[in-house]
């Protein structure tokens, strides 16, 4: 028996990357997982999971459509009989420095990464409310909260965006036994980060990959089942005496106190 046996969960962005580590361990610990995604591939990985024994259902939605996102969720709770999870995990991050950023790509973060989070919290939160039960996790980030680098501006808004809902959405529904935590990854392998390292060197990626890695304690980026395995774990009733709190998950890396402590 997983520790999502029998629930519901929502998970956003789910045809690639972190959300799919989390759609993937989310369905092995017992879960059935509407996979929302604005990429065709959401088919595919659904297809894939299925192929593994996994309960999934795909849905092709942007996040940024509430109505697209609230005919998606309605089908699943009439489907499964209830929503027991969300994970809003969907965002994107363009890298682009300050001066050179159009006010059209800071506001593709805003409506993405935070608009896209309010959109499906609002169309979930009714069948949790309804049961008096439900878990919400939050894909936030270190970038933004915690640290940053040259070209983030609009991307760590959104991030640190996320922290607040967490706690303000968090007091609001403790009273319907609803949980609402973030998780805040560190550098993780994921098609956003390849495609990110490929604009910036696009002759050795592989290059800039390694350095990344030289400079996380663990020595190693994250994959997106670590994601799932913390995201699995806040869903679960393991974790029914926390919430509106933040989870670093970075290898170690906003650790370190002084370069010295990363020479070999
Ligand atoms: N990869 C990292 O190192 C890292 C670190 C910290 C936080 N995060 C966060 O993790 C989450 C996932 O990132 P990732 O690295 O897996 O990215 P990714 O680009 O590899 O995957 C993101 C997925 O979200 C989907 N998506 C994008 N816009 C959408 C929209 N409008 N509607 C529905 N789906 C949409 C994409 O199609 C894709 O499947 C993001 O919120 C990101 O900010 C990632």
């Amino acid at each position: 028996m997983g520790i999502l046996d029998k629930k519901v969960a929502v998970v956003s962005g789910a045809a690639m990357g972190n959300g799919w580590g989390i759609a993937k361990v989310f369905g092995r610990e017992g879960a059935h997982v509407g996979m929302l995604d604005v990429s065709d591939e959401v088919f595919e990985a659904a297809k894939a999971f299925e192929g593994q024994g996994l309960r999934v259902s795909a849905y092709k939605v942007d996040v940024t459509d509430f109505g697209a996102v609230k005919e998606a969720v309605d089908d699943l709770a009439k489907q499964q009989g209830k929503i027991d999870i969300l994970v809003n995990n969907a965002g994107i991050a363009k890298l682009i420095p300050f001066l050179e950023m159009t006010d059209e790509i800071r506001d593709l973060h805003f409506d993405v990464n935070i608009n896209g989070a309010w959109n499906c919290t609002k169309a979930v939160l009714p069948f949790m409310v309804e049961k008096n039960y439900g878990k919400i996790v939050n894909i936030s980030s270190v970038t933004g909260p915690i640290v940053a680098d040259t070209g983030e501006t609009a991307y760590a808004i959104t991030k640190a965006a996320l922290w607040g809902f967490t706690k303000a959405l968090a007091m609001e529904v403790v009273r319907n036994n609803i949980n609402v935590n973030a998780i805040c990854p560190g550098m993780i392998d994921t098609p956003m980060v390849r495609k990110a390292v490929a604009e910036i060197m696009p002759d050795d990626p592989q290059a800039i990959i390694d350095a990344m890695a030289s400079g996380i304690p663990m020595k190693k980026m994250g994959t997106p089942e670590d994601i799932g395995e913390l995201a699995a774990f806040l869903a679960s009733d393991r974790a029914s005496y926390i919430t509106g709190q933040p989870f670093v998950i970075d290898g170690g890396s906003t650790l370190p106190e002084s370069a010295l402590s990363l020479m070999e």
